[in-house]
């Protein structure tokens, strides 16, 4: 430890890191207002922005496509629900043995993390996510923080388990340099598990509508993700190939389709295909809200005549159309420790 000359103060110098600087001596005065500063910093995050009559996360420098306000709740756990019926009700398809620590990044309204902390209660199960829209009474193993997953992670490194993301495509700008992160910070042995859904919705060839507005969304919704500088498709090669990079080893691919609406004949597929039409019908104005009128510049009225189309397509019997799911879990080798 080092001692600052002026006052005798102790003081550690961060090994080759540079010194923070600091704000002049005239706004340091208002130092006593720290709690003040901070209260209305929470607040103006609780609080959100609005735009179109939509709610969206106040986090600075998060990117922000989709609300967070009731509405994109509800579509949130509502597609949680079609999902866990695709998924045959698993939380993780990674081996986990005794876990003790269980990362879920981007965790939305939290539903995922809640349902690992009761599988595994033994773990304690952190849930990040930039709005602050978790509820309140959880298992005791699971604590929500409002954090952005593309800044520095302040958790130890080769501390997790598994860390786990659900949905995070659309979200992300730099995925090389988020499973980096992961990887630094899975235990050597641990896993990742990515569980997404290409937002390419297909019509399969059974269809007797051919879910061309459907389609059109799809692809414009894509195009206004590229202005925006997201990616919103995802496949087993970017993921798999992205993992390996990061020094994942082992990638274990599944695949399911997810279908939008009640049309398969299967008892399990036909309820997801329901939840999932709800999702749809209550959500895609708030998937499309942003993307569409910030970023591609249609006018509200043009895209609420394509989303009302959409709409009675994905509400006819002989539309059939799903999303691919795709599950990749990957492990760290062991013998990887990353060095803090
Ligand atoms: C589509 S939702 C998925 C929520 C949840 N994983 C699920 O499957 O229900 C994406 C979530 O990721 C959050 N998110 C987006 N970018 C993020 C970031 N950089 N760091 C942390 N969370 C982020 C959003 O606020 C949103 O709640």
């Amino acid at each position: 430890m080092e001692t600052s000359a002026s006052e005798g103060v102790p003081y550690v110098v961060p090994p080759g890191g540079e010194t923070v600087d600091p704000v002049s001596d005239d706004a340091d005065s208002a130092y006593g207002d720290v709690e003040s500063e901070t209260a209305s910093l929470t607040s103006s995050i609780m609080a959100g922005r609005f735009e179109n009559g939509r709610r969206y996360h106040a986090y600075q420098d998060g990117l922000y496509m989709f609300p967070d306000d009731e509405q994109e709740q509800d579509r949130l756990d509502i597609k949680y629900a079609s999902l866990q019926l695709v998924l045959s009700d698993t939380v993780t398809f990674a081996p986990l043995e005794d876990p003790q620590q269980i990362l879920d990044i981007g965790t939305g309204t939290g539903i995922w993390a809640i349902d690992a902390g009761e599988k595994f209660p033994g773990a304690t199960v952190t849930a990040t996510d930039l709005s602050p829209i978790q509820p309140t009474w959880v298992p005791p193993n699971v604590r929500f923080e409002i954090d952005d997953a593309e800044q520095n992670w302040t958790w130890p490194p080769n501390h997790f388990d598994l860390v786990h993301m659900r949905t995070m495509t659309g979200c992300i700008r730099d995925w090389d340099s988020l499973y980096a992160q992961a990887f630094r910070h899975t235990k050597p042995g641990g896993y990742i598990e990515l569980q997404e859904m290409d937002y390419m919705g297909v019509i399969q060839p059974t269809s007797r509508n051919p879910g061309t507005s459907f389609v059109t969304w799809c692809v414009e919704q894509g195009h206004a993700g590229q202005k925006a500088g997201i990616n919103l498709r995802t496949s087993i090669s970017f993921m798999t190939s992205s993992l390996e990079k990061a020094g994942f080893v082992d990638c274990k691919v599944l695949e399911f389709k997810l279908p939008i609406g009640p049309w398969p004949k299967q008892q399990r597929l036909r309820n997801a295909g329901l939840l999932q039409l709800s999702a749809m019908l209550e959500g895609i104005e708030g998937l499309s809200l942003r993307l569409y009128t910030y970023y591609a510049g249609w006018s509200l009225d043009e895209l609420k005549v394509l989303l009302a189309k959409v709409r009675t397509e994905l509400r006819d019997p002989g539309c059939h159309a799903y999303w691919p799911v795709i599950v990749v879990y990957a492990r760290k080798p062991e013998g990887t420790k990353a060095t803090s």
